[in-house]
């Protein structure tokens, strides 16, 4: 199954800036696709074209073979994790332990069922002790870690991650990376930090400065220094 057809992308910002243009990719099941590029390049504007949160200008985008209309959002919201890359766009509920319930009393589950998911997971991203803070309440890095367990909770079929070890001290990452590589769904995400690419993806996208693919390849391709340089992160 293809989980993201997009053909000829393009999206321009109420502002008139440029998002991102002629971007074509499939994105199969299971693939592990990693964006990189440079700061401006396209790649938030990107990861929230394949969660259906924004739509193309032109060109055309299925996800999980389906069209971004209104009749599928809620197929799309229980099937689709998405990290926000500033957690202040995510975080909103009165305390940290309403956030992590949030979702999944959404999609119907009982409160005991709620409580028994988030604390399996609190405990694993080291959060436990901050249940009763308002979010705004939280480091950078806390709430990043807060946002994360609340993605990553609900074992989505797509995962889209962005930047998702920023702000991230290194014992944090080095579980989030141990479990992206135990992750068994289709993962798409961007990150300016080369070095553990290797370790959880298949699949990576070089953005070029001009806001279009630069190259497409597999994990060889962080290896090709005059890529890497003209896409202006080396
Ligand atoms: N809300 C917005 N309104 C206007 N322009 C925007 C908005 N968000 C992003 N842009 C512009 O769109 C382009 C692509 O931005 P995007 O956030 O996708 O880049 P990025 O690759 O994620 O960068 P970074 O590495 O800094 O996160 C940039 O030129 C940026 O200035
Ligand atoms: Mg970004």
């Amino acid at each position: 199954m293809n989980i993201i057809e997009a053909s000829n992308l393009e999206y321009v910002y109420p502002d008139k800036t440029l998002g991102i243009k002629n971007f074509s990719l499939n994105i199969e099941e299971s693939e592990r696709v990693v964006l990189l590029g440079s700061n401006g390049c396209g790649k938030s504007t990107l990861l929230k074209l394949f969660a259906g949160l924004i739509k193309p200008m032109s060109g055309s985008i299925k996800i999980f073979e389906k069209d971004v209309i209104r009749e599928n959002y809620l197929y799309f919201r229980k099937n689709i994790g998405f990290l926000f890359q500033n957690p202040d766009d995510f975080l909103f509920n009165p305390t940290v332990e309403d956030e992590l319930l949030y979702t999944p009393m959404q999609l119907g589950f009982s409160e005991v069922e709620a409580k028994n998911l988030i604390a399996e997971n609190a405990n694993y991203f080291g959060i436990e002790k901050l249940y009763e803070k308002p979010p705004f309440r939280l480091s950078g890095g806390e709430k990043k870690r807060v946002a994360l367990a609340c993605v990553l909770q609900l074992n989505p079929k797509l995962l889209i991650l962005d930047e998702p070890t920023s702000n991230i001290d290194g014992k944090t990452r080095n579980k989030i990376i141990e479990f992206l590589k135990e992750y068994k769904g289709t993962m798409i995400l961007s990150t300016h930090e080369i070095d553990f690419v290797k370790k959880i993806s298949n699949k990576v996208v070089l953005l070029s400065p001009d806001k279009e693919i630069l190259k497409l390849g597999g994990i060889e391709l962080l290896e090709d220094i005059e890529y890497l340089e003209a896409a202006e992160i080396l």
